[in-house]
């Protein structure tokens, strides 16, 4: 057991598209637990932060007026494995190219227009929980369905 904490974000496409619903559908049927949630506008300074690594990219500016364009719902997800369970359940990059069953592979349109955002790894979760929530946003309770998790 390895209980973690990931970011999930709702990008601009999966609220304009009405997905949000079914998006944190998926986590919740999957056993996980929402340990934190609200919805935020993405401003210049957040996408360059959240997305530190893609910054000097090509594909970049493309990504930052997507991410900014429109608000995002962001969600701190919690379980076993729940880094790698949650990149699973999201699909690959390219959701012409990821899994049907997935939420990208069900719903998502192209690379740039693919739905959702997990973290890659528990380093970049701790990093990105902390860019967008403060600590008194996320909350520590029990599920009385915990026994059957
Ligand atoms: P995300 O961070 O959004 O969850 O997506 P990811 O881990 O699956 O993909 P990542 O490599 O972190 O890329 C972040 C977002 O940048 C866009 N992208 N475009 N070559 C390209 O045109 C390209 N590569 C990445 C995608 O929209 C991806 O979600
Ligand atoms: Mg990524």
């Amino acid at each position: 057991m390895a209980n973690e904490r990931t970011l999930v974000l709702c990008k601009p496409d999966a609220i304009q598209r009405g997905h949000v619903g079914e998006i944190v559908s998926r986590f919740e049927s999957k056993g996980l637990k929402i340990a934190g949630m609200k919805m935020l506008h993405v401003g210049e300074a957040l996408a360059n932060r959240h997305y530190q690594e893609h910054v000097e990219k090509a594909f970049y500016p493309q990504l930052r007026e997507f991410i900014t364009s429109s608000p995002v719902i962001a969600m701190v997800i919690e379980g076993d494995n729940a880094v790698d369970v949650v990149r699973a359940l999201i699909g690959v990059t390219n959701p012409q190219l990821a899994a049907p069953g997935t939420i990208r592979g069900d719903l998502g349109i192209n690379f740039t227009k693919n739905l959702v955002h997990g973290s890659d790894s528990t380093l970049s979760a701790q990093r990105e929980i902390s860019l967008f929530f403060d600590e008194n946003e996320l909350f520590d309770y029990a599920m009385t369905i915990g026994a059957w998790l």
